[in-house]
């Protein structure tokens, strides 16, 4: 069900959860004024509760009171990239954010998204806590339709255009003096390295775990992705760019050309989705793109969700 940003507002101010357009993916929002709407949206995502979620507000000044410091260059990236699409994961007063939205951390993210819907319902409602509007695990909703895929179709969705991005923001973690990339997101680490003035070193996998949300299986269709050579000849699946050639005879679900990371990024999770509306068992992914900017994203989305479970 569509609504609109007063029924929105409103059903926030009752302790509601609502999901809202952003202009990375769709999120499933909650007032970080009630416990009780935070707890829902746990249970509705089917989500760990060791998973924190993250603040989204409308300007700076809503942040200062969560924090002890503004930490080194936060103003400076704020300003080159807010409103869009970076969460800055900072120190904050405990006190100050209820438990469950940080999953007891002494940390919380913090996000201005620049989606008009998602800024206005900010202004009227104040800082909400929004995850990605999916169920745990699945592909991140990129539309209205996915929203109601994954929670039904009475489920209110604020009105508004589909996510421009359609992959989630890019996290940055703050420690000890030095900026890192807890999650590879829309905005790439060498935009980054422009404010910072050094690329901002990529947490590995396998290292200590920084981000909670970052060591589940995601983004993932039921469908199986395969990505060896091989096994283009032994589905029936592919999916690839618009502008190459494949076998005769297969079929071929396009995600945009091969000189367009953006498009294909804002593709890749309605694409994965179509794989299971299909019924498709298992597709061949092509991967042959280039390994910088968007498409090192679009590369770590497609290889968590060919995890199999
Ligand atoms: O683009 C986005 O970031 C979207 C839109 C709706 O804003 N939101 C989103 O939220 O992707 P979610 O919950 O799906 O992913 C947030 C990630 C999780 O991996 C979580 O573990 C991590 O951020 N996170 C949030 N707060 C954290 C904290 N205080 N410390 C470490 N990781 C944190
Ligand atoms: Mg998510």
């Amino acid at each position: 069900m569509n609504i609109s940003l007063d029924k929105a507002a409103l059903l926030l101010k009752e302790g509601h959860v609502v999901a809202v357009p952003t202009e990375t993916v769709y999120g499933l929002a909650a007032s970080i004024a009630s416990p009780r709407a935070i707890e829902a949206i746990f249970a509705l995502k089917k989500r760990p509760q060791d998973n924190p979620l993250i603040i989204h507000v409308e300007s700076i000044e809503q942040i200062l009171p969560y924090v002890k410091e503004v930490p080194f260059c936060f103003d400076a990236l704020a300003e080159a990239f807010w409103p869009g699409p970076l969460t800055m994961i900072i120190p904050i007063i405990p006190s100050a954010i209820p438990s469950n939205v940080r999953a007891g951390l002494m940390t919380a993210g913090f996000r201005i998204p620049s989606h008009p819907s998602a800024r206005q319902l900010l202004k009227a409602v104040g800082p909400l806590a929004m995850p990605s509007a999916n169920l745990s695990g699945r592909p991140s909703a990129t539309s209205a339709d996915h929203v109601h895929e994954d929670f039904g179709v009475d489920f209110p969705v604020l009105e508004g255009s589909v996510s421009d991005h359609g992959v989630e923001s890019t996290i940055l973690y703050y420690k000890e003096g030095e900026w890192m990339v807890a999650r590879l997101g829309a905005l790439p680490p060498e935009e980054i390295e422009k404010i910072l003035g050094y690329v901002p070193p990529i947490i590995e996998k396998g290292k200590k775990v920084i981000c909670p949300g970052q060591q589940y299986r995601h983004y993932a269709p039921k469908a199986k992705l395969l990505m060896d050579g091989k096994s283009l000849y032994a589905v029936d699946c592919l999916v690839g760019f618009g502008d190459r050639q494949y076998p005769e005879g297969k079929r071929v679900v396009a995600w945009g050309v091969s000189t367009d990371a953006k498009e294909v990024a804002a593709n890749l999770y309605a694409v994965l989705r179509k794989l299971d509306q299909e019924g498709v068992q298992a597709a061949w992914v092509d991967m042959d793109f280039p390994k910088e900017g968007l498409w090192i994203t679009i590369a770590e989305r497609l290889h968590r969700a060919a995890v199999s479970s």
